[in-house]
């Protein structure tokens, strides 16, 4: 457990439907890299509708800690004075990124390739993740990491003084690890090269294009080849961050399934490796639609309308996981108030999230009383019956199963309640009054009786 204090809270069924217009944080993975870039960039970074959630907040801190001035002008709005590519200097403190996976693996690309010794360590959600799959491929650069049992956090680094390019192919589809190599990449002289078998999120390729570098990308069956240009002078560039469309996914589901509803979310990116969950939610029934397409920052955006309607289950495939790896949570929920069986194929990675998210989403809906089968990897949920509810969800340190099971409990017969709802706050702050502003009548979000929130 955490040592702060817990936040439990129940969600109800509303007295009234989700209504209205709303706009959601900005999104994590771009809000990341958007500081990163900033920092290895020369001159100042503009950076607009940044997600001043926990996970982005460290590291902005961290990019300070390496001498990044990053400064904050009001909300979302934030400016990145960057040292240049190969510029950063050694931290004089231990960095803490919490509960970020993105932040840590991400980071230890750019530690791997700068001539320094840093530490990084991280919540105890951080400390049990996998760290092998970015500190294997980089020491190819000449990077030293020493971590704990299984290379995990916290971890010593020592940076390589003359770092070389990697080529690799990413066998597991991660945009992490991908991300974490391409960053080292930048202070290398000659041509770093990935294979990834499976396209992921390609926001790190957008961003590297934004602020002036060499990068190549090809396709190669279902994933990519991207070959980037070593030791470029990374130019400041402005960034709008979008609204995140793994956030949006929350209010987006709830409008679904509470009869009724209908809600407009605006500014949502809709990077195409990133749009599984609507994709499958179309073909479950969902009447959803995107209006106002347009492309801001080099990414495209668009506003999403979603209206009540019955759901069914559909088959999933793996192919799809890489572009909803994060929603899969919500969508079991969507899928138990789904008419039939929904089978949801090629989760393993789910194993490795904030938690182990494949086998805490079917704890969640089976202490619900929703009937689910775990087989191998493959997550089957059987709709059809009206979701019982009733039940505390445990979520383990992980804001997205805090959130599905809220969302849950918003059309479940009777109320769910959750151990702990603090981290929501590290991708979704105002996650709580935002669902409850679109409901009129008594918050259906709140503490337990005798809880404050
Ligand atoms: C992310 C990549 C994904 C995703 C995470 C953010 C990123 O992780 O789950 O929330 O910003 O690159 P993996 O790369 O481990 O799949």
């Amino acid at each position: 457990m955490h040592n702060v204090a817990l936040r439990p809270l129940v969600a109800r069924r509303p007295a009234a439907p989700l209504a209205g217009t709303l706009r959601v944080p900005g999104d994590k993975s771009i809000s990341h890299r958007a500081l990163m870039f900033g920092a290895l960039a020369v001159g100042e970074t503009r950076i607009s509708g940044l997600l001043e959630g926990e996970d982005v907040l460290r590291t902005a801190a961290a990019m300070r800690m390496l001498g990044a001035e990053v400064t904050q002008d009001g909300p979302g709005a934030w400016r990145v004075a960057g040292r240049g590519v190969g510029g950063l200097a050694e931290p004089a403190d231990v960095l803490d990124m919490g509960n970020s996976g993105t932040a840590a693996r991400l980071l230890a690309g750019i530690l791997a390739s700068h001539p320094f010794f840093s530490v990084m360590t991280g919540d105890a959600s951080l400390r049990r993740r996998p760290m092998r799959r970015v500190t294997e491929p980089l020491a190819a650069c000449g990077a030293r990491f020493t971590g704990r049992s299984g290379g995990r956090l916290p971890l010593a680094i020592e940076g390589a003084a003359d770092p070389l390019p990697i080529e690799y192919r990413v066998p597991v589809p991660s945009a992490q690890v991908k991300s974490a190599l391409l960053l080292a990449g930048l202070n290398a002289p000659g041509i770093t090269r990935i294979e990834e078998p499976e396209a992921t999120r390609d926001h790190s390729e957008n961003m590297l294009r934004h602020f002036g570098a060499e990068i190549v990308v090809e396709t190669r069956g279902a994933g990519r080849v991207i070959a980037l240009v070593g030791q470029p002078e990374l130019h400041a560039a402005d960034v709008a961050v979008p609204g995140d469309p793994s956030s949006a996914a929350f209010p987006l589901v709830a409008a679904l399934l509470v009869p009724g509803s209908s809600v407009r979310i605006t500014g949502v990116g809709l990077n195409p490796l990133r749009c599984g969950l609507f994709t499958t939610l179309r073909e479950m029934g969902a009447d959803l639609r995107v209006e106002n397409e347009r492309v801001e920052g080099g990414e495209p955006v668009g506003d999403i309308v979603a209206n009540h309607a019955p759901l069914r289950g559909v088959e999933v495939p793996p192919e799809r996981a890489p572009s909803m790896i994060d929603e899969f949570p919500v969508l079991a929920v969507a899928a138990a108030f789904a008419e039939g069986l929904t089978h949801m194929r090629g989760l393993q990675e789910l194993r490795v999230k904030e938690s182990d998210r494949l086998s805490a989403t079917a704890a969640l809906l089976t202490a619900n009383g929703v009937r689910v089968e775990i087989l191998g990897d493959d997550l089957i949920v059987h709709g059809g019956r009206p979701p019982a509810g009733g039940a505390t969800v445990a979520t383990h340190m992980d804001h997205r199963l805090a959130m599905s099971a809220l969302v849950f409990g918003l059309a479940a017969e009777a109320p769910v309640a959750v151990d702990d709802s603090a981290f929501i706050d590290t991708s979704f702050p105002g996650f709580v009054d935002l669902m409850n502003g679109l409901i009129a009548g008594p918050a259906p979000i709140a503490a337990p009786e005798g809880n404050a929130v």
